[in-house]
This record gives structure tokens, sequence and C-alpha cells, in this order.
């Protein structure tokens, strides 16, 4: 028999959310200029309308930044108070430092570790579960978990498979240790998380150039090694059994079944992959959170940007239970329950 713990029972609550959204509106319409595509396919095929362009002088880091301070503010904490930052993303500002560091320049959260976490689209959630780790067993209280990504500058504009995708932006939030005997109705408590990977799937989904693999070099610069390749096809029947997965596992372990979900908040890839979830988890529309057609695929900032504009437009109310998942390239695929 284990001995009952008498440590008192702590976990990781979220309690602040925030996004940013880089002002440049790219439409299908535009694309349609750029590539041989068209509105109504892309709609029709994936459910995207418009994604964000960062401006050439706005780093990743520029709006993680700006979804810290958002959140920090919206959780009442001070940069001060900030012990962990860690940043999803695989568009780091540069190969080092981390984003997280400029992060921590940026807002002045001095007293914060800093580092990255590199899971493609599922990387808030590996971030998330990553804190949790830090908060749940180790000596810090206040985290900082960002998803962020300039995925425009790793895109590549002549190729319409995968041009009509990607958007820029930043989502973030702010979770920090509750104690059940202090904080026994702790709002955004995360109850579980699972994660899984893939690798023998690196291939189907990746940017093949510019790391030390395959240096960029004047002789194949021309080939643009440097963007993002992918087989839509087979990313997508993947992305649909393995987010499915790990929902299900997800509420196991939180001992709870989809009907008790309140909303789904999944990764913004494509509209169909996230009917097909839903529909085999016997969930209405109305429980599934899409703002795609805004952002398009934002990799490791569509679920916190999700998140807050869910919060913020008042879909999640105290009491419920949002099923987060993502699913991305590695293949990496994660899903976390959170009572709100
Ligand atoms: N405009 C017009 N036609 C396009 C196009 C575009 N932007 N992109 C591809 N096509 C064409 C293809 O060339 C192909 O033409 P062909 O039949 O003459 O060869 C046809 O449309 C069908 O292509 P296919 O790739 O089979 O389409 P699809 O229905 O699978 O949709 C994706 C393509 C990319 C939208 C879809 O596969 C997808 O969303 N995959 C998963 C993406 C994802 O989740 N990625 C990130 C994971 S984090």
């Amino acid at each position: 028999m284990p001995t009952p713990s008498t440590q008192p029972f702590c976990a990781s609550s979220i309690i602040g959310t925030g996004s940013y959204m880089p002002a440049k509106v790219l439409t299908n319409e535009d694309l349609s200029k750029l590539v041989d595509t068209s509105d109504e396919w892309i709609t029709s095929r994936t459910g995207i309308k418009e994604r964000r362009i960062a401006a050439p002088d706005e780093a990743t880091s520029d709006m993680a930044s700006e979804a810290a301070r958002r959140a920090m503010t919206d959780a009442g904490v001070k940069p001060e108070d900030i012990q962990l930052i860690i940043v999803a993303t695989v568009t780091p500002d540069m190969a080092f430092p981390s984003t997280a560091c400029f992060v921590q320049k940026k807002i002045g959260a001095s007293n914060a570790v800093c580092f990255d976490v590199s899971a493609a689209c599922s990387g808030f959630l590996y971030a998330l579960q990553v804190a949790r780790h830090f908060i749940n067993t180790g000596n810090r209280t206040t985290a900082l978990v960002i998803g962020a990504e300039k995925l425009s500058s790793l895109v590549n504009w002549q190729d319409r498979n995968t041009c009509v995708l990607f958007g820029d932006g930043a989502g973030a939030v702010v979770i920090r240790k509750a104690c059940e005997e202090e904080e026994p109705n702790a709002q955004g408590r995360v109850l579980s998380t699972v994660m899984g990977s893939d690798g023998n799937l690196v291939d189907l989904l990746k940017v093949p150039g510019g790391g030390s693999a395959c240096p960029l070099t004047p002789e194949n610069i021309t080939s643009r090694p440097n963007t993002i390749h992918m087989e839509g096809r087979e990313t997508f029947k993947h992305a649909v059994t393995r987010m499915l997965e790990a929902s299900q596992q997800a509420l196991e372990m939180a001992g709870l079944t989809a009907a008790d979900v309140s909303l789904v908040i999944p990764h913004q890839a494509n509209a169909r992959i996230i009917s097909a979830i839903a529909e085999r988890l016997a969930l209405p529309n109305e429980k599934v959170f899409m703002n795609l057609d805004k952002y398009g695929n934002t990799s490791a900032a569509t679920i916190p940007v999700a998140l807050d504009e869910a919060r913020r437009s008042g879909l999640i109310k105290k009491g419920d239970v949002i099923l987060l998942v993502a699913f991305g390239g590695g293949f990496t695929w994660a899903s976390s329950v959170v009572r709100w």
C-alpha cells in the first residue's frame, strides 16, 4: 500500500490569458494574386478566409512580449512575479539566445528562468506540461507559457500547397500554483495532460534547410529548403487519429468523458480536421471553438490565442471543462483538460 502523502495537493491554474495578432491582414483574394488558388478552394478545403502577417521588423519575441503583457494584466501579476518563461515556437528570433530570453528582456521579468520548447503546433501544450512539472513539484509558483510564431518567415510564397495555410501571432497564459487546501475553487486548474511523438514521421512536415543538417548555401538557396514542406493528405489523417486519441486519454486521466466537455479548443489547422474530431467525440458545433477563418494556422500560437478569445467573448464560465488538443510536425500531439 502506498503511504498516504502528507503534502498538500497542489496543481497549476491558468490565472490570466492574453494574445496579440499583427495588424496586417492577408486575404484569400490577396493570395489568389500570388499563386494559382481561389477563395473558394481555400475556404472549402480549410475554412481559412484570411491570416495576419507580422511587420518586417516585428520578431516573434515582439508578438510574444505583447501577448505576455496582456496575460499579466489579466492575471494581475507584475513582471517581477514571473519565475519561469517558456516560449513554444518554431520561428525563434534567432538560433540562440532563446526567444524566451528576448521576452524576459522586453517585459522586464528579471526573476525568471527562460527557455524555448520546440514541438511545432503542439508546442504550447508541451510547454504547459513542462511548466506544470516545475510548478507542481518544484519551488517556482508563477510562470508565463507562451506560443508565438512568425510563420510568414518560413512560408514559400510560391507554393500554393502550403502558403495559404499559415499566419503569424502570439498567445500567452500566466499559470500559478494553487493548493487544494487554500484554494479549493481555483479557476483554470489544469487537470490532466497527455503528450506523444512519432519521430518516424519527421519527413511528412518539416523545414528541411537552414539548420545543421542542411545549412543554407549560395547553391541551395534557390530551391528554398528553409521553407515549410508538407505532405498534406498524410498529415491530415494522422492529425485526426492522434488528436482524437489524445483527447480521449486526457479526459480519461481527468476522470471525465466527452459528455462533460463544455468547450473544445483544438489546434486551428483545418476546419475539416476539427469537425472530424468533434464528430467522433459526439460534440455539437457550439462546443467547438474555431477562429482559423481569421488567422489560419499559427502553429504553437493557435491554442493560447483561441483560449484568450474564447474567454474574452464570454464562452468560458466558472466550472466549465475545457479540452485543449493539438497536433504538429514531428509528429507531436498533446491534449490537456482544464476546469475553469
Ligand atoms: N489552391 C488550389 N488548389 C490547390 C491548392 C490551393 N491552395 N493547394 C493544393 N491544391 C490542389 C492540389 O494541387 C491537388 O491538385 P491535383 O488533384 O490536380 O493534384 C488538389 O488541390 C488536392 O490536393 P490535396 O493535397 O489532396 O488537397 P486536400 O484536400 O488534402 O487539402 C490541405 C490540402 C493541405 C488543405 C489538407 O491536406 C490539410 O489540411 N492537411 C493537413 C494540414 C495540417 O494540418 N498541417 C499542419 C499540421 S499542424
